[in-house]
């Protein structure tokens, strides 16, 4: 799997199910170019400069951090509860709308988790280079079928927990994987090559 910084990502599925735990993984990967929208307060361990705890849920303090970001450039912007501040039938400020569809001009990407994908913004949505699905509510099937087709829908379906599917949308390809939490050291080396995420994330094969 190869992630650009630079890319557009969404990460989704049901509470409790692993989300954050990637999202922090792949933040980690992007330091120190990173900045993190973080509502919930739950990115402890990454430094002030990293991250930011939003004073409300105000689209215009969002909207003014994506200005912040679009006059920096080259950061990836990790946005917790995108629904929130990416929201379908929300208006987008005018720095978001920027950054979504330029952001690439400027070395800007931006990774959206949220446990309700279908009211993501769909602008959003339909640009991501990249979706990790894990499993994900029925209401939200049709939205993600129609974005990568009900085959690899159905296997988001029967994905056991913490597990997730990486669906490349320039490509087509998907695969399943699972981050093995503390157990880096024993991540052998070719597993590592194969998922590309610096020796952490396993590739896991699942029955269909
Ligand atoms: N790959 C994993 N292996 C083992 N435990 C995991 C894994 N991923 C997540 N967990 C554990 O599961 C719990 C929930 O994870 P996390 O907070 O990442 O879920 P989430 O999808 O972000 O949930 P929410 O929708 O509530 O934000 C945490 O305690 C976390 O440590
Ligand atoms: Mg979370």
């Amino acid at each position: 799997m190869q992630l650009k910084s630079t890319d557009r990502v969404t990460i989704a599925g049901l509470p409790g199910t692993g989300k954050t735990t990637l999202a922090r993984y792949l933040a980690a990967l992007c330091e120190p170019r990173v900045l993190i929208y973080d509502p919930l307060a739950q990115y402890d361990g990454f430094k002030d400069e990293n991250r930011y705890i939003p004073k409300s849920d105000s689209l215009t303090e969002f909207d003014s951090v994506c200005r912040q970001l679009r006059m920096r450039g080259n950061v990836t912007f990790i946005v917790e509860e995108a629904e929130r501040y990416l929201g379908q039938g929300k208006p987008l400020g005018e720095n978001a709308f920027d950054l979504i569809n330029r952001g690439r001009n400027w070395g800007v990407g931006i990774f959206a988790v949220t446990r309700r994908v279908q009211r993501l913004s769909k602008d959003f949505f339909d640009l991501c280079q990249h979706c990790f699905l894990f499993r994900c509510g029925l209401k939200s099937r049709e939205y993600i079928a129609d974005m990568i087709g009900w085959e690899d829908t159905r296997k988001i379906m029967s994905l056991q927990l913490y597990h997730f599917l990486h669906f490349n949308v320039e490509t087509e390809e998907s695969s399943v994987y699972v981050l093995k939490l503390g157990m880096q050291q024993r991540v052998v080396e070719g597993e590592a090559k194969e998922a590309h995420l610096g020796g952490r994330a396993t590739k896991v094969d699942i029955k269909q």
